[in-house]
């Protein structure tokens, strides 16, 4: 699958879109003519992406404070190693103890957000300025798109949807054992168990809105009156992908926000809030 969308261009002129060159811009000194505050939005994009990666690298690092029984960071799970804390997804190998569990998995949840259309316009907009926004003309001279390596690697995305599903039916399984208290029990719930939850439940929101998943539903038929089922689930599913940015920001935040619960209980910092 090959696209431009997320260079975000609105319009389309002819020719534009077909192989021709697109046409040039209009002679203007000026970088813009917008007299609105248009960096606001590009440069919040960078704060907020800095501040999770930061957040999230130091914690995938850190090897420690992922588990409070009966809960696990989703950072660290699935917890595939043998190393890993706490009673967990089934380990399936012995990793040197001085490399973090966070690691072996980290490349699916960065892969999925990192070609996901969405995340690719804002990064490409805020960090590489191309363009900034709309309306305004960006520093680079030439334009490729993504039929070119490097960037026609993003075309891995649908891939990674579908690992991304997997890891969704790992956090679920994670908030069912979040109902049992930390001697395994049955009958528990505290406030983790609803962090987890709404974790989880964010995350297949954003999941299920993905562009790819829409083209899985609805995708490749000439007739939807043949296939009404794939026609409801489509119908579903465009009207998740209209919110697709709002799920990618809250699912962001939302794990981030799981991720530090668990380290204030696993700290000791807090004591869980238990309801039963
Ligand atoms: S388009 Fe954003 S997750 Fe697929």
């Amino acid at each position: 699958m090959t696209t431009t969308a997320p260079r975000g261009t609105g319009s389309v002129s002819p020719g534009h879109g077909n192989g021709a060159p697109a046409p040039r811009r209009a002679a203007i000194a000026a970088r813009t003519l917008r007299t609105d505050r248009w960096w606001v939005q590009p440069a919040v994009t960078v704060l907020a992406l800095v501040l999770f990666v930061v957040y999230s690298s130091f914690r995938a690092f850190q090897n420690a404070h992922y588990s409070a029984e009966p809960y696990i960071s989703p950072f660290y799970s699935p917890c595939l190693t043998t190393a890993c804390e706490g009673d967990t997804f089934p380990e399936l190998f012995t990793g040197p103890a001085w490399i973090s569990p966070a690691i072996y998995i980290l490349v699916v949840p960065l892969g999925f957000r990192l070609t996901c259309y969405y995340y690719r316009k804002a990064y490409y907009r805020s960090f590489w300025l191309s363009p900034p926004a709309c309306a305004v003309a960006e520093p680079h001279r030439r334009y490729t798109g993504e039929t070119r390596f490097p960037l026609i690697g993003q075309n891995v995305h649908r891939y990674f949807f579908y690992l991304g599903l997997l890891f969704n039916v790992v956090l679920t399984y994670d908030v069912v054992l979040a109902f049992r208290d930390e001697t395994g029990a049955w009958g528990h719930m505290g406030l983790g168990t609803l962090v987890l939850l709404a974790n989880a439940a964010l995350l297949w929101l954003y999941s299920l809105s993905c562009h790819s998943c829409r083209h899985v539903v609805g995708g490749r038929l000439n007739s939807f009156s043949r296939h009404p089922l794939r026609y409801r689930f489509w119908t579903l599913v465009s009207r998740l992908n209209a919110h697709h940015m709002r799920y990618a920001w809250i699912s962001l935040f939302g794990v981030a926000f799981a991720d530090f619960y668990v380290l204030l209980l696993a700290t000791d910092t807090i004591p869980d809030l238990r309801f039963f």
